[in-house]
This record gives C-alpha cells, sequence and structure tokens, in this order.
C-alpha cells in the first residue's frame, strides 16, 4: 500500500533537544553551564523519557511538561548545578522555544507538495508543542498536532499510535512514522507502521522484539520513502 501520511515524533526528530542547554551555555549568566552542557542535557533526556516509560507502567500519568521539569531537576543536581533558580528558569523557557533541524521546513514542504498528509504524533503537552512549532515557524505545514493528552499515557502505549488512524482514517501499512527514538521507531514498527529512525548521533540498534524498516542519518530523504 503506497504511503499516504506521514507522522512525525517531535522532540530529537523535528526539534534539537540539546538547543536549550546549548544556548543557555553560550550566555554570560551561566559559566557552570559552559563545560557541563552537554553531560547535563544528555541526562535531562534520559531521566524525562525514563520518567516517562515509569509513568506509563505504573497507571501515574502526569504530563510531559510535568515531566520534563522534574527530570531536569534531576539532571541539574546530578550535574552539581542545582540551586540555581536562573538556571533553572533559563533552560525550561528556551525548551518552549527549541529550533527545528535545518532540513525540516523543506522536507516537510517536499511532503505536502507530493500532497502527503503530514502530522506530529508527541509524548509533548498541546501547549509546549505549540510552543514549539511558532518558534519553529512550521505549523502550516503540518495538518495536525496530536499529543499523548488525548488518550492519558505515553508512548509507546499503543493507544498513542492509535490516534493516527483515528484522526487520519488510513491504514497502518499507509503510514511513515518517523521517530529519532530508537524504541519509539521500534514500537511503531511492531504496531504496524511503516517507520524510519533517525539516527542521528550513529547509536546502536536497540535490542527491542521490533525493527525499524529505515535507518537514516537526518530527514532529507523522508519525501523519497514516502513516495516509493
Ligand atoms: C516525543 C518524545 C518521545 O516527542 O520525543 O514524543
Amino acid at each position: 500500500m503506497p504511503i499516504t501520511t506521514c507522522v512525525f515524533d517531535a522532540y530529537g526528530t523535528l526539534f534539537d533537544v540539546s538547543a536549550a542547554a546549548r544556548q543557555a551555555a553560550a550566555e554570560p549568566a551561566f559559566p557552570a553551564l559552559r563545560d557541563r552542557w552537554a553531560d547535563m542535557a544528555g541526562q535531562w533526556r534520559a531521566k524525562q523519557l525514563q520518567y516517562t516509560w515509569l509513568r506509563a507502567i505504573a497507571g501515574a500519568h502526569a504530563d510531559f511538561w510535568q515531566v520534563t521539569q522534574d527530570g531536569l531537576d534531576w539532571a541539574l543536581e546530578a550535574t552539581g548545578l542545582a540551586g540555581d533558580a536562573a538556571l533553572r528558569e533559563r533552560l525550561l523557557a528556551l525548551y518552549w522555544e527549541l529550533q527545528a533541524f535545518p532540513e525540516v521546513p523543506a522536507m516537510l514542504e517536499a511532503l505536502k507538495a507530493a500532497g502527503l498528509q503530514t502530522a506530529i504524533l508527541s509524548n509533548g503537552a498541546p501547549a509546549m508543542l505549540d510552543g514549539a512549532m511558532q518558534s519553529a515557524g512550521i505549523g502550516a505545514l503540518l495538518d495536525d498536532v496530536l499529543s499523548v493528552e488525548s488518550v492519558g499515557v505515553f508512548k509507546p502505549d499503543p493507544r498513542v499510535y492509535d490516534l493516527v488512524g483515528a484522526r487520519f482514517g488510513c491504514a497502518k501499512t499507509e503510514v511513515l512514522f518517523v521517530s529519532s527514538n530508537g524504541w519509539d521507531a521500534a514500537a511503531a514498527a511492531g504496531y504496524g507502521f511503516t517507520s524510519a529512525w533517525v539516527n542521528r548521533a550513529g547509536e546502536p540498534l536497540d535490542r527491542l522484539p521490533w525493527t525499524p524498516a529505515h535507518v537514516l542519518d537526518d530527514l532529507t530523504s523522508i519525501p523519497q520513502l514516502a513516495r516509493r
């Protein structure tokens, strides 16, 4: 079946999640972050994701904004940066204004020109996703933004992936699902989507029961894959 609908994970896939810490580290107000930002950003992201999985398993959902703050507080403490309230506030403000990766606008334009439907499917809370989309200026290139908040559980619960068929009325095999998170791309493949893992960091393949159909270095070849 041909692909009719391209669905993107948001954080790390369309939006550069390490940009918040990288930018704050370049600001004169936060010298302590300068040599620690990459470590802090990695720990922030890792904890944020762990908390989504743990909350999903435990049936203790809180929205992604809460989990993002909890992950940050853990990472600031782990890297010796806790206690700087201005730094915490700045990092959280920057998280609402994340930039898209450079190839994103042209890639989405090509998909729209080819007549495909496009959407985000994200753990993000709707207001966070709206903020990032506005600062990246890509809202007009997406047909919809689907948030896990409408089902109250995080990825990779299948109820999240169900949101795509419910919104677009398409078969699973018509969906190209794109994520930079290996576990998300794998779970989406297990669900029945054609999935692409954007492996910018050259990480090993996740050892899970499912394998993404495509492994890419960045998003530039997505329009080609979708039209195959
Ligand atoms: C998201 C996280 C997983 O946007 O990156 O859903």
